[in-house]
């Protein structure tokens, strides 16, 4: 596995592979990388003939009270793990080479970031679809691999995947848990070992929503407070929202006839978890 740190070589190295007819995947990151980032690069294997893993802790899509400083950084750990993979490129550009002095472009999806993690993160999303531009256009992909842990980022990149006309390929991998369902994140690390236990109100909150839904619920405000009654069970636990949305223009829902997502977000202490399902109809029964 290469390690690249120049945004210039990365692109230098990309347009050698795509001469050589060679398909590239990217898989973009802020590092830390656990089980969850692993399946994003096994995906991108399966699709392209090389796989380009990024690691850039973005300053632009973390919010001045947020938590930049000390998000979690182990630059060995992550090589090692990366190569482990089977990534080809590790490409870990510094901040002064991605924003240098004079920055002052950004890319900005304006429906879909309206809502759930765009309402409590103000300039979050531009942030990400502006860095996420800069990667698309340093490692020149034929795809791209996003997790559906971070559902409303997926949403929000395809959409401007579609609007920019960058034609890459936009693959969405199914989130990854832990045994006793908790996603993986990489802010999981924050959570004392009480909080790990609080926090699993989460999935269970999902399931409680999933199944109501799968007993035939529909109504979007009976679901979502399915899903709030087991938050609200926690004392420990901060509601930011509960929200039922399409799939893909993150628009609220009233029912939920066609396939939708229940999207969570919470605090738990200082930390922030989100997390979200699908509530897909039940293409056999007739109803
Ligand atoms: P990061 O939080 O490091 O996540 C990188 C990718 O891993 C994202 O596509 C995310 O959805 C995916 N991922 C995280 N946890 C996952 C899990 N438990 N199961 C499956 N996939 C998971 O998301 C970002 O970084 C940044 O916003 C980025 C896109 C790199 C732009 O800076």
């Amino acid at each position: 596995m290469q390690l690249i740190e120049s945004p210039a070589e990365m692109a230098a190295w990309s347009e050698a592979e795509r001469l050589a007819g060679r398909r590239l995947g990217l898989v973009p990151t802020m590092g830390y990388l656990h089980r969850g980032h692993i399946a994003l690069v096994a995906e991108s294997r399966r699709r392209a003939a090389r796989t380009i893993v990024s690691i850039f802790v973005n300053p632009l899509q973390f919010g001045p009270q947020e938590d930049l400083a000390r998000y979690p950084r182990d630059l060995e750990r992550d090589r090692a793990m990366a190569e482990e993979a089977g990534a080809d490129v590790l490409f870990v550009p510094s901040v002064a080479a991605m924003y240098p002095e004079g920055f002052q472009t950004h890319v900005e999806v304006t429906e879909a970031t309206r809502g759930l993690c765009g309402a409590f993160r103000p300039g979050h999303f531009r942030g990400v679809t502006t860095v996420v531009s800069k990667l698309f256009h340093q490692t020149r992909p034929h795809l791209a691999v996003f997790g559906e842990k971070d559902y409303q980022q997926l949403a929000v990149v395809r959409r401007m995947n579609r609007d920019f006309d960058f034609g890459i390929e936009i693959v969405g991998v199914p989130t990854v848990r832990e045994a006793d369902g908790l996603a993986l994140s990489s802010r999981n690390v924050f959570l004392s070992p009480a909080e790990r236990r609080t926090a699993l109100c989460v999935p269970r909150a999902l399931e409680a929503a999933r199944s109501l839904h799968a007993a035939g619920e529909r109504d979007a405000l009976r679901l979502v407070a399915a899903a709030r009654r087991v938050l609200g069970e926690e004392r420990e636990v901060r509601i930011e929202y509960v929200s039922l949305v399409d799939p893909e223009t993150m628009q609220e829902v009233g029912t939920a006839q066609s396939a939708v997502v229940l999207a969570v977000a919470v605090r738990v202490g200082k930390t922030r978890l989100i997390d979200n399902c699908f509530l897909t109809p039940d293409l056999r029964g007739g109803s």
